[in-house]
């Protein structure tokens, strides 16, 4: 098994070999980098390369790391115990039928090898990794309601993402292997560009990206706009047909480009971007 990128999806020689390192440890790979730069897309591209099924798992603030291994559904139990109709009774007495397989039970017992991705692991608590540690190092847990070890028919392969809103415990990172997804260079940006916008006129993508790589240049900037919200800012100045003019200025100085909400997030962002415009004008 071995990642070498894929049609819809641009990744760097660094982010392959990275990849591939994760398969051959037998490790998770730990994704960070900034939003939007493609951490969760990249899960789903490698399972499609690999031809592997992707089970998703998507973490928030009240995820439980058990929730991923299995819940006892013990409300429907008793409900079906005090209908008694339910095949004639059968059915409540096997406990088996009450166990919620989560996303790492059926990872662990699918019939072919699969991809996991547990997707924004900064979300959860902080004791979260800490509870998934054995699951991950051993693929195996143990079933305490049905008396059964559950362990891997075969080794998923697994990805981790994080955004950096929480630390993750040391004991924990040292059972995965780590890569940081650079944010992309100019080279790099413009070929993830053309795989999503193959028709795009050269003139106008070297304006927008010259005007968004300013933007994001721009010191004290509370929020830098990312791969997806340039993505979303080409389709836009496609869509309403923007000329080109409307993104350079003649002088080659910065202007507040046309649609700018679609990269600018936030009233101080706007007003920083304006200002600076203005004084560039006025330096003139
Ligand atoms: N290398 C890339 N190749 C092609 N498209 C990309 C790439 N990186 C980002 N994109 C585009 O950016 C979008 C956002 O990517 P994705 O959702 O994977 O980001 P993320 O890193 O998971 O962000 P978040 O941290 O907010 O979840 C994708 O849908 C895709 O259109
Ligand atoms: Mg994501």
């Amino acid at each position: 098994m071995k990642f070498k990128g894929s049609d819809n999806y641009v990744a760097t020689q660094d982010l392959m070999l990275a990849v591939n390192a994760a398969i051959t440890l037998k490790r998770p790979l730990l994704v960070k980098g900034e939003p939007g730069t493609g951490k969760t897309m990249l899960a789903e591209e490698v399972a499609q390369a690999l031809d592997l099924p992707l089970l998703q798992w998507h973490i928030k603030s009240t995820t439980k790391a058990q929730q991923g291994l299995y819940e006892y559904d013990a409300v429907s139990r008793l409900r079906d115990s005090q209908l008694k109709d339910v095949d004639g009774g059968e059915r409540v007495k096997d406990i088996q039928n009450y166990i919620v397989k989560g996303v790492l039970w059926q990872a662990f017992t699918a019939d072919q090898p699969v991809a996991l991705l547990i997707d924004e692991i900064d979300k959860a608590d902080i004791e979260f990794p800490n509870d998934l540690l054995r699951e991950i190092d051993r693929m195996e847990f143990y079933c305490y309601e049905t008396r059964e070890l559950i362990r891997a028919k075969h080794r998923p392969v697994v990805f981790i993402t994080s955004n950096n809103e929480k630390e993750l415990p040391d004991a924990f990172l040292r059972r995965c292997f780590f890569h940081y997804i650079k944010f992309p260079d100019a080279e790099t940006m413009k070929n993830i560009v053309a795989v999503h916008f193959p028709g795009l006129k050269q003139e106008l993508l070297t304006s927008a990206m010259k005007t968004f790589y300013d933007v994001r240049n721009l010191p004290g900037l509370k929020k830098k706009p990312s791969t997806s919200e340039l993505l979303d800012w080409l389709k836009l100045l496609v869509a309403e047909d923007i000329p080109i003019e409307a993104l350079q200025s003649k002088d080659d100085k910065v202007a507040v480009p046309p649609l700018v909400g679609a990269l600018l997030k936030n009233e101080q962002d706007v007003t920083l971007f304006e200002k600076l415009v203005f004084m560039q004008r006025n330096n003139r």
